[in-house]
């Protein structure tokens, strides 16, 4: 039901807004600033700051703006002298205790305290008693507290409770003696703890592996994308060039607000993820291993002559069949159109991208929108069914959507092999020994027809769950566990067949990497080409080229064979024995030495621009925000070389 408007007055300007809406919001939205520590629009409203008492026509004393709705015909005066003394007066009241900290404190030239105070400080104090000093607990590796300069505002408690969903800050002790803590000095355990360093407005709570390393005005703010789960969360890069060097370095990364993707909020493991560019293992030459095993840097210019030549000898002697194009779920759109268009070129449909799955028994149909709805349309779900899924841990913000989903009464049901640690409350948990048994049994509970369910006996609980989809409209999420079992051919099938057999169910697929999507629009499969055309002979799969179906040649495009696929042992036991192994590699490893014979340093998700599909099919772009380090090159420059070569032309 749409709300009724309310038309009110702010500083002269006129605006309507939804009834119940706040006056900080309704002022934000003709961009008159009120002054704010405690509010935050994605959180409840603590009113316990009062830096934003504003003067209301008829009212005798100020009111607070996050606190007080509008009314019909309201006239706000934020810049009055009313309300002006009320702001400055309760300036005064935050800095009696604030340390001169400015000048070592890692917030300052972005420190919403420094900022209101240049507008509305003094330069004098009334108080020359001694400032009071607050202990800093240690939260971990990752959140650095300096609690002498906390405001109380609480944000950081809201968001534990609120978005989080774990109670990890609280506020100890009464008035002036008031604290924020753990409790128990304990560690943030949150994968979503980060955002607390955002939402401090002060330098309370700073990132600590980014700690005294940078000022804000040494800092460009480029807009990038996150790659590390299929949720493509908007975020702005904090780069800082160094002294005589051309490139860029990542210092910070923090969310880049989109209210259909990530809203405010990102996870931990796409803030700090950067910490790894600079990492030893980072390659930033080509290399190339000798007859007698040695490796030593080489141009690219003879890497790359080297390496097409080699490609070229195994695709005359023994025949395209004998090459293999393998790419990373996390790569580019653009470097995996290229890598399966110099496959095909050659004549090779052995090209793929599907590291992590096991069962390739059935040919699937090119889904480029594997959710099957919209990433915000999550938290409206009557019920969701998590099938393998541990959300919380492989996509942070979309157990964020399905907590807010369960906060809003939707019954949440879980089908996995393990206990789940969920931050929202799961109605039905059933730990099976095999979820295909489970989606098995809810198929035949849901009526579903087929002759493998004939000696299927249904369980009490997968009866209840049966009821719920049943009963409601929701998701059906197949997890990476799901996806990546060694039949998950059936259990998609039976998944299938559960959506179509009761009403108002959608099957969603949570993928493996920031890119899937991508890769099937690129064409990065076996048995479909770039045009989405199904190839009537198709090329042998990753698992059978990483398996039982070696081939003598191989170029692998920015992932690790031995961290990144689903058989490791197998995977190296078919790259030890091929003939040539490229590898086009952000970073080296020992194993890589081994079974590679060419490692081509190709630049990060940082340093090169790039198109990539997220789980709903959203595209987006990102341009580099540096030139690459040392000598890399981006994976799609790398492979435009390599097929445009002389010897593999020719
Ligand atoms: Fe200065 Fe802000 Fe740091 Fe306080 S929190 S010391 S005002 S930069
Ligand atoms: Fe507010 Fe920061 Fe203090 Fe938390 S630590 S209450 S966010 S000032
Ligand atoms: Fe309104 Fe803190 S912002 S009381």
């Amino acid at each position: 039901m749409e709300s009724a408007m309310v038309d009110l007055e702010i500083d002269g300007k006129k605006v309507s807004v939804p009834a119940g809406t706040s006056v900080i919001a309704a002022a934000d939205k003709l961009d008159i600033y009120i002054p704010r520590y405690c509010y935050h629009k994605n959180l409840s409203v603590a009113a316990n700051c009062r830096m934003c008492l504003v003067e209301v026509e008829n009212i005798g004393k100020p009111l607070p703006a996050c606190a007080t709705p509008v009314a019909a015909d309201m006239k706000v005066f934020t810049q009055s002298a009313k309300a002006l003394q009320a702001q400055r007066t309760v300036m005064e009241f935050l800095l009696i205790n604030h340390p001169l900290d400015c000048p070592i404190c890692d917030q300052a030239g972005m420190c919403e305290l420094q900022d209101i105070a240049m507008g509305y400080g003094r330069c004098y104090s009334y108080f020359n008693e001694k400032k009071q000093a607050t202990y800093s607990e240690d939260l971990g590796p990752l959140v650095e507290t300096w609690m002498t300069r906390c405001i109380k505002c609480t944000r950081c408690v809201r968001f534990g409770e609120e978005v989080a969903g774990m109670r990890e800050l609280g506020v100890v002790n009464r008035g002036t003696h008031s604290e924020i803590s753990t409790y128990l000095e304990d560690c943030v355990d949150s994968e979503l703890s980060g955002n607390i360093i955002d939402i401090c407005p002060v330098g309370a709570l700073t990132a600590k592996p980014s700690r005294y390393q940078a000022r804000n005005y040494e800092l460009l703010e480029v807009l990038g994308v996150a790659l590390h789960d299929c949720v493509g969360s908007n975020v702005y890069w904090h780069m800082r060039r160094f002294q005589h060097k051309q490139e860029r370095h990542v210092m910070a990364t923090v969310p880049r607000e989109n209210v259909d993707i990530n809203e405010t909020w990102i996870s931990d493991r796409d803030r700090f993820a950067y910490c790894g560019l600079q990492h030893d293992s980072r390659l930033l030459t080509p290399k190339l291993k000798s007859a007698s095993g040695e490796w030593r840097d080489v141009t690219w210019e003879r890497g790359l002559a080297e390496a097409a030549d080699k490609l070229k000898a195994i695709l005359q002697n023994y025949g395209a069949n004998q090459l293999a194009f393998i790419g990373s779920p996390n790569s580019s759109t653009e470097a995996l159109y290229l890598l399966q268009k110099l496959s095909r070129g050659l004549g090779c449909d052995n090209v793929d991208h599907r590291l992590k799955q096991q069962d390739f028994s059935a040919t699937e149909p090119l889904d480029v929108a594997p959710l099957g709805m919209r990433l915000n349309d999550l938290e409206n779900q009557q019920s969701v069914l998590l099938i393998g899924s541990d959300v919380r841990y492989e996509q942070p913000l979309l157990s964020h959507r399905i907590r807010k989903a369960s906060l809003n009464n939707a019954v949440i049901m879980s089908i996995n092999v393990k206990r789940l640690n969920a931050n929202f409350n799961i109605a039905n948990q059933i730990i099976a020994t095999d979820i295909l048994s489970s989606v098995m049994q809810l198929a035949k509970a849901l009526g579903v027809n087929h002759s493998l369910l004939d000696r299927v006996v249904v369980d009490e609980e997968l009866e209840s769950v049966a009821t719920v989809l049943r009963d409601s409209e929701g998701a059906i999420l197949l997890g990476l566990y799901a996806l990546e079992h060694p039949q998950a051919m059936l259990i998609k099938w039976f998944a299938h067949q559960i959506e179509r057999a009761v009403k108002g169910q959608t099957l969603g697929c949570l993928t493996h990497g920031a890119n899937s999507s991508g890769a099937r629009i690129a064409g990065a499969l076996p048995h479909i080409d770039c045009s989405g055309a199904f190839i009537e002979t198709p090329g042998l799969t990753v698992g059978e080229l990483l398996g039982d179906k070696p081939v003598k040649a191989y170029l692998l495009l920015d992932f690790e064979a031995e961290n990144d696929v689903a058989k490791t042992a197998k995977a190296i036991k078919a790259l030890d024995q091929a003939a040539i192994v490229i590898c086009l590699s952000s970073f080296v490893t020992d194993s890589m030495h081994q079974y590679a014979d060419f490692i081509f340093p190709i630049a990060p998700y940082t340093e090169c621009s790039g198109t990539y599909y997220n789980v709903e099919g959203r595209k987006q772009v990102v341009s580099a925000s540096s030139v690459p380090m040392g000598d890399a090159k981006p994976a799609w420059k790398v492979l435009r070389v390599i097929s445009h070569f002389k010897s593999i032309e020719n």
